[in-house]
């Protein structure tokens, strides 16, 4: 049975991602900061026939990410997926505590994360790690404003391109996906465009269609190529 590990399951994207992997049958790590307060995350677990399991995780704390690796020890992990991430609390003034925490999130965690999960990955059959990034990752087409956030995606963008070069020997594939401009909290009173489970159902597409050729580049949720 394919095992996969969602961090931020408990809502928008990653929720999203959870109920479709549960749909094909998948075993599910599904990692939130807040267990009892996931009420979504506690139905889907309950009608999952067991294959769902809720895990604590704070990827900003290194001793959960330790805690999470007690729980789930030496189990196959086929598809993990760093999903968790935050707007940026210094949104677009730049101010010490808020980026810190941003890139602490959003482009350290996901590295520290697949570092203590990698022999989970190389012993599964499909050893796939992925990561959920942003176009404003994108140095290239990048605008003003929101620093911290697109710095942080920026940053996890390159370090998963070095793990996909250097986890290759282990066939580990990454897969580095832009999501869209998806209707979540994130985005909250903003116009996105596509539904989180349209979104997710993209992006697992995308994570089935991963080879050797697409690992480490970066795509969207519809396998559309985006210039660095
Ligand atoms: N929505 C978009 O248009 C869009 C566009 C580009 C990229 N993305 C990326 O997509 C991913 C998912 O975002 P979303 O749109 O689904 O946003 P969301 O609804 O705000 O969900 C964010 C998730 O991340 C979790 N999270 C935040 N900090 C965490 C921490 N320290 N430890 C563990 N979990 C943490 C949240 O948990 P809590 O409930 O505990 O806060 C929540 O589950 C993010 O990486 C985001 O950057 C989204």
């Amino acid at each position: 049975m394919r095992s996969v590990l969602i961090t931020g399951a408990n809502r928008g994207i990653g929720l999203a991602l959870a109920r479709q992997y549960a749909t094909e049958g998948a075993r599910i790590f599904a990692c939130c900061r807040d267990p009892d307060g996931a009420d979504k995350l506690r139905e889907l677990t309950a009608s999952s026939g067991g294959r769902l399991q809720m895990v604590q995780l704070d990827v900003a704390d290194e001793r959960s990410i330790a805690s999470l690796k007690s729980t789930v020890g030496d189990q196959p992990i086929d598809i993990l997926i760093n999903n968790a991430g935050i707007s940026g609390l210094s949104a677009d003034r730049i101010e010490a505590a808020g980026y810190i925490a941003t890139m602490r999130v959003n482009a350290l965690a996901p590295m520290l994360v697949a570092q203590t999960l990698r022999e989970n990955l190389t012993n599964s059959t499909e050893k796939k790690l992925v990561a959920i990034t942003s176009i404003m990752g994108s140095i290239s087409t990048a605008g003003g404003g929101k620093y911290a956030y697109r710095a942080s995606k920026a940053a996890l963008n390159n370090g998963m391109r070095g793990l996909s070069r250097d986890w290759a020997r282990d066939g580990i594939l990454v897969a580095l996906l832009n999501p869209g401009w998806v209707q979540t909290e994130m985005v909250s009173g903003q116009t996105a465009y596509i539904s989180a489970e349209e979104c997710a159902r993209g992006l697992i597409q995308q994570i089935a269609a991963l080879t050797p050729a697409t690992s480490g580049v970066f795509q969207d949720y519809r396998g559309v190529r985006i210039r660095w």
